[in-house]
């Protein structure tokens, strides 16, 4: 049986955490053994709301590679591309945004939280919604369908942009004949991860994430800094591991000790100094082949510029099949033979 396409992309906009790791780049690792993977780079995305800072897009495609490369995304088995070198997406894009409206975009709740956040951010100093902002969901279907994407493995978030790739799909053929593939979303098992400040949400903007690339020093200092439960006062006061986000971390790089962790914190029997410290050496142990990977990445940047020029060669040639056959739909294939 053929294998099927699997299509997944992440904005180059800094380095990966612990979030992105347990929430998507994990799963990708293991679904490139049985799917045809493709993982995109989505700069052109990312300059939807960056444009103004192309600088900070440009590392982060590099350094995004590398973090990708080290967590295991293997290049044999993963087409691993840069979205702006393939100018069939822009192409589709173009296409698709004939069958979308204004209003619907606007509607799209994914789309909608992002512009709440953006007027909370800015105020009135904002410049308002650009062209290219509103159209990314469109651009995103061009994205999957480029590649015949029939699973899109992504957070929870990101459901109302799948669903409005699949009714471009749907419009689409149904106007032109059927052509398109519609996706579905897979969903990861691990949806958020908490942060060490115990926000709900591991993220960049909110400093409270551990980087895949971070030094022990740094992880050190982090975890000390983490949110326990407050009512410890005393290292032998008893307390809720439950609401404790150095338990989390204990669980989450599942720690095997985790059952007397549990107990000698409800007993009163362990202090939160003590019981960083050993979270601070599981952690570094548990990142420690990551970080040597992506230190043999950083000192071979010819290596991961000849993975970033094979895969997106490679995913161009995808893409250039299914523009052809979007072409002949739209009926504009002029000069081919009928
Ligand atoms: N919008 C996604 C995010 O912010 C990134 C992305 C770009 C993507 N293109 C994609 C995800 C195609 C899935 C499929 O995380
Ligand atoms: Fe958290 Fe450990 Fe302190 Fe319990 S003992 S509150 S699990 S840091």
């Amino acid at each position: 049986m053929e294998k099927k396409n699997i299509l997944t992309g992440i904005r180059p906009t800094g380095r990966l955490h612990l979030g992105h790791y347990f929430g998507a780049t994990r799963n990708w690792v293991k679904l490139q053994d049985e799917y045809n993977t493709y993982i995109e780079i989505a700069d052109v995305q990312a300059l939807t709301d960056n444009f103004d800072n192309p600088e900070k897009v440009r590392k982060s495609v590099r350094d995004l590679a590398i973090d990708l490369l080290a967590v295991g995304i293997d290049p044999e088995k993963s087409t691993l591309f840069i979205q702006s070198m393939i100018p069939e997406i822009a192409e589709l894009t173009i296409f698709y945004s004939n069958l979308v409206t204004i209003a619907r975009l606007e509607r799209n709740p994914t789309v909608k939280t992002e512009i709440q956040q953006k007027k909370e951010l800015f105020g009135d100093k904002g410049e308002g919604i650009t062209y290219g902002f509103l159209g990314y969901p469109v651009s995103q279907a061009a994205d999957i369908t480029a590649f015949d994407g029939e699973l899109v493995p992504v957070g929870e978030d990101q459901l109302p942009l799948i669903e409005q790739c699949r009714e471009i799909v749907r419009k689409f053929n149904n106007i032109y004949g059927e052509t398109l593939k519609e996706p579905d979303a897979y969903l990861s098992e691990n949806k958020r991860i908490k942060g060490l400040d115990g926000n709900d949400k591991m993220g960049k903007s909110l400093g409270n994430a551990i980087y895949l690339c971070d030094d022990e020093e740094t992880i050190r200092k982090k975890i000390m800094g983490a949110v326990t439960d407050p009512n410890k006062i005393k290292k032998d006061d008893p307390a809720n591991p439950d609401v404790c986000m150095v338990y989390y971390y204990h669980k989450l790089i599942k720690n095997d000790n985790i059952e007397t962790v549990c107990k000698e914190c409800k007993k009163g029997a362990r202090g939160c100094v003590q019981c960083k410290k050993e979270l601070i050496e599981k952690m570094q142990e548990f990142l420690r082949p990551v970080s040597e990977r992506i230190k043999y990445y950083e000192d071979n940047p010819e290596l991961v510029d000849k993975i970033l020029i094979e895969g997106t060669s490679r995913a161009k040639k995808t893409a250039e099949e299914t523009m052809k056959k979007v072409r002949k739909a739209i009926n504009i294939d002029y000069f081919e033979e009928k």
